[in-house]
């Protein structure tokens, strides 16, 4: 069974294949040949991972499913969520982001935050989708150097540093993206077999 994973990103590839099946053919979208950029114009991280997955069942008839992350800070009713790569602009400015989370924190005692996964699937005639969510909390200094986006002021519950000094071993197994993943692994283990 052909399965499309809706990234252009062949590191998120690669991590997905070492867990699947052997019969399943997993492609991205540059092994089937989508340069177009899918417009990401949803408002909730739902709609775009939909969008992304339906994109691809519709104009390449193959199964597909694709993922979409944000950073939902409590304090600030779940922004920068869906915008989270360009919350301070189109840019998509890291640096930015952060300088802009921390603006926007300043007047807040409560600094708990979450970061949240969702796939969205569509097999055959069946759409379904799965999260995965790890709380935590901000600070207001940048630890570490490893990671991406929001890494370096994210403590994960449970632990004293951040995801940028914990480093991909251990962020790999309690991060949202890995637990959004591992649901979707399941089920979908259960449907094909
Ligand atoms: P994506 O959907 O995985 O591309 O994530 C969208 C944006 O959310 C990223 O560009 C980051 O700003 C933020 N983000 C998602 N996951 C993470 C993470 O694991 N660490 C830090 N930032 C993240």
């Amino acid at each position: 069974m052909k399965l499309v994973f809706a990234t252009h990103n062949n590191n998120k590839l690669e991590e997905v294949k070492q867990l699947l099946p052997a019969h399943i053919e997993l492609l991205s979208l540059t092994d089937i040949g989508c340069t177009e950029e899918i417009k990401e114009t949803g408002s909730t991280l739902e709609e775009n991972a939909y969008i992304k997955a339906r994109y691809v069942k519709t104009h390449y008839s193959l199964n597909c499913f694709a993922d979409d992350s944000g950073l939902e800070i409590d304090a600030l009713d779940g922004a920068p969520g869906v915008i989270s790569a360009r919350y301070a602009g189109p840019q998509k400015d890291n640096e930015a982001n952060i300088q802009k989370v921390w603006g926007n924190l300043k007047n807040h005692t409560d600094k708990s935050a979450q970061f949240r996964t969702v796939i969205a699937v569509c097999i055959d005639e069946t759409e379904w989708d799965c999260e995965g969510v790890v709380r935590g909390a901000l600070i207001d200094e940048k630890r570490g150097e490893g990671g991406f986006g929001y890494d370096p002021i994210f403590i994960p519950q449970g632990y004293a540093q951040t995801f940028a000094q914990l480093g991909s071993d251990v962020k790999n197994k309690i991060s949202h993206r890995a637990k959004a993943t591992q649901l979707f692994l399941s089920r979908l283990k259960e449907i094909i077999d």
